[in-house]
């Protein structure tokens, strides 16, 4: 009983149909080429409508519906077309985010707001209609996506950091409130992922992968119904103990891996 999955493992894509929201690169981009490629129907929305439809082609399977997610009132339209276009959504990841690295000494008020703006406030909205929804048929799940910067401060995640601690947060009280009503609800936590959020960056990403690896640990976290799936394991597994670390060896080990 204890070690069951605290998900329904995922079994069959061809049967799914699921809608990815921030998938018109990276992450999102690659989990929507996989999932076509295992026979699930598949949405598709960002706000950049010319490059959603590059990431799914032709394919017979897919959906592209662009909106922008900060967009309250634009959530339960997005969801009425997705749903006439796929029929009932199974499965709802919600990848939508920026990234503006900051020190505490230049901090730009306008980012900090757009940041939180995009990366918590806009999940809250995709929530508030998509909760109903998922409710209204158990069997449903919602994934968000977070981050490892969420697990503890780390130099220059000032604002992204701690948005995604936040999401990490609210996720664990989704968990706690829709899995006994049937709802599946996902935690999703890469490290460092090669796309044009990470392109900015000017230090060494530790164990950097590719948006299509990025996939596959998403797509074999569904499948064996995880709550957090974090990769790749090695870093994120590292990171996630030295955060519940003492403070001060805390400290002193994140300076030592960061070399900041
Ligand atoms: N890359 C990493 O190392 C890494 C690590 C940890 C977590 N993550 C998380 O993984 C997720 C995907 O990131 P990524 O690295 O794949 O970055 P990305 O390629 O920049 O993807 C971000 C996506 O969000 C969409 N988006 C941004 N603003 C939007 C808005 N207002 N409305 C609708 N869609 C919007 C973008 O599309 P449009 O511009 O077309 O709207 C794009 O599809 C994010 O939640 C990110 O925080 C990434």
């Amino acid at each position: 009983m204890m070690f069951k999955p605290l998900n329904s493992p995922i079994k069959n894509w061809s049967s799914r149909r699921v809608w990815l929201i921030g998938a018109s690169s990276g992450i999102g981009a690659a989990l929507a080429q996989d999932l076509l490629a295992r026979g699930a129907k598949v949405a598709v929305s960002a706000r950049r409508e010319d490059a959603l439809k590059s990431v799914v082609g032709q394919h017979s399977n897919a959906f592209v519906y662009a909106f922008n997610v900060m967009h309250t009132a634009a959530w339960p339209d997005a969801l009425a077309r997705v749903e006439q276009a796929l029929g009932e959504v199974d499965l709802i990841v919600l990848g939508a985010a920026r990234y503006d690295p900051q020190h505490s000494w230049e901090i730009d008020l306008d980012a900090v707001r757009a940041s939180y703006e995009l990366n918590v406030i806009s999940m809250y909205a995709g929530l508030h209609t998509l909760v109903p929804y998922m409710l209204n048929k158990p069997g449903r799940g919602v994934a968000l996506i977070s981050s490892i910067s969420g697990y503890t401060g780390l130099p220059r995640a000032l604002v992204y950091g701690a948005s995604k601690a936040a999401l990490q947060n609210l996720t664990e009280t989704l968990y706690f409130e829709l899995a006994p009503k049937g709802v599946s609800v996902y935690l999703i936590n890469p490290g460092f992922v090669e796309t044009p959020m990470t392109a900015v960056n000017d230090f060494h990403m530790p164990s950097l992968i590719t948006p299509k690896q990025a996939a596959k640990e998403i797509v074999k976290g569904f499948e064996k119904g995880q709550f957090e799936i974090s990769f790749p394991k090695g870093f994120a597994t590292t990171l996630r103990w030295v955060a519940r670390l003492p403070y001060r060896l805390r400290f002193w080990l994140l300076h030592r891996m960061t070399n900041m």
